[in-house]
């Protein structure tokens, strides 16, 4: 005869684990509550919880599941104290046979609703010598006792689902940390964006104003003075006329009043032409059909052109740049590629310059992605992209 058959509970306990292991993090605690759900006809018991308890004896978290026609443990609010807890705290493990009123009082079973439990188990789980919290059974009906094997497989259930649930809530602290990165990132480029209109509006409202008055007064002077210093008088005024034209143009590039007014593509082509024209750089463009987008996405998109081909006249050395942006298949592409000398450098690691890493963070805000690459011979190439860009669109 076969002695080494495996048993059902084996079975059990490899399926349990494998799908805990197999299973996306986000799903743990279907899985948990799938799997206390599964053992409770092993157990013949007609309720399950698992109860997580901080240090300081407080609920932390519970999963609980019900068989059909019975109502699962009444979930407390974090931060919950009570003798129940403070027993599992204790490492006491409770094993009871008979109506709950003994081991209870009355405010509790009421709490949770556990009138009409006739058998109750609670074990401990301990993690690292500390008590993580503990794993509960009830029998409304048939309690024909609580056998010490029944009690060790209860246990191991209960020390195999805390770990997951250990790693359920770990990954979701890392999800609000990037939450709360991700906000703090938004604020931060709205505020960017807030100083930069307050900035562009004073340049225009304020010196641009007073650099046109210059610009007439200068050419007055031009009218009056002796013909030996005319020549001196032109070049006063054409000095001026450029400054106030240069002062114009980076006014309208720190709040692009043109996305609003002519929309992004327009508003890309005439910030590519006034940055390319800076160092006399061929501009190669290629602009599809791009219907109206909001806001938050246009001026992200006009600021990572800024940025690139900022860094295209600082670094590159190139003789012409391309940009295309085209939306194909529900996805936009923004790519700026220019034939200069490249980049040899590991560009995933920041060396505190932040215009690579603001582009890639503008482009996540969006639920997209930014690549950077540089190939061996030479040319650099920043690409976007934008998925799901219908729901972007005005
Ligand atoms: N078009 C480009 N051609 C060559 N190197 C580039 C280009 N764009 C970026 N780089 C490289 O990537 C580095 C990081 O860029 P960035 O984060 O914008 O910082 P910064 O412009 O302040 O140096 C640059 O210092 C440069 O070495
Ligand atoms: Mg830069």
């Amino acid at each position: 005869m076969d002695t080494e058959k495996i048993s059902k509970a084996e079975r059990f306990f490899a399926d349990i684990s494998n799908r805990l292991l197999e299973e996306e993090t986000s799903n743990i605690p279907a899985v948990i509550c799938s799997g206390l759900s599964s053992y409770m006809p092993f157990a013949k018991v007609q309720r399950m919880s698992l109860v997580r308890i901080t240090k300081d004896n407080v609920h932390e978290g519970a999963y609980s599941v019900a068989a059909p026609g019975y109502t699962p443990t009444k979930m407390v609010g974090k931060g919950f104290k009570s003798p129940y807890l403070d027993r599992i705290s204790a490492g006491e493990a409770i094993i009871h046979t008979g109506p709950i009123e003994e081991v209870f009082t009355q405010e509790e079973i009421e709490l949770v609703g556990m009138a009409g439990i006739v058998a109750h188990v609670v074990i401990p789980i301990k993690v690292r010598d500390r008590i993580w919290g503990g794993i509960a059974c009830s029998r409304y009906k048939d309690h024909n006792g609580w056998s010490p094997v029944l009690i060790e497989r209860i246990k191991t259930l209960g020390q195999v689902l805390a770990a997951s649930y250990e790693r359920y809530h770990f990954w979701m602290s890392l999800q609000n940390q990037n939450k709360e990165l991700e906000s703090l990132s938004r604020h931060l480029m709205e505020n960017q964006e807030t100083e930069r209109r307050l900035l562009s509006r004073e340049l225009h409202d304020n010196f641009s104003q007073r650099l046109a008055l210059l610009t007439i007064k200068a050419n007055n002077v031009f009218g009056i003075v002796r013909e030996s210093v005319k020549p001196e008088a032109k070049d006063l005024h054409i000095n001026i006329q450029q400054i106030a034209k240069d002062m114009q143009a980076l006014s309208r590039s720190l709040h692009p009043a043109m996305l609003e007014d002519l929309g992004l593509i327009a508003a890309l082509k005439s910030e590519a032409r006034r940055i390319t024209g800076v160092k006399a750089l061929e501009l190669h463009t290629m602009f599809g059909e791009i219907p109206p987008l909001k806001k938050e996405l246009s001026l992200n998109l006009y600021r990572i052109l800024q940025e690139s081909l900022n860094n295209v006249i600082k670094h590159s050395q190139a003789s012409a740049v391309f940009i295309s942006i085209e939306i194909t298949d529900n996805r936009l592409t923004l790519q700026i590629l220019d034939d200069g000398i490249g980049c040899k450098d590991n560009l995933e690691k920041s060396k505190g310059s932040i215009g690579l890493v603001s582009i890639r963070e503008r482009a996540q805000l969006l639920g997209g992605d930014a690549e950077f690459t540089s190939p061996e011979d030479g040319g650099f190439e920043v690409s976007i992209t934008i998925p799901a860009i219908k729901e972007h669109y005005e």
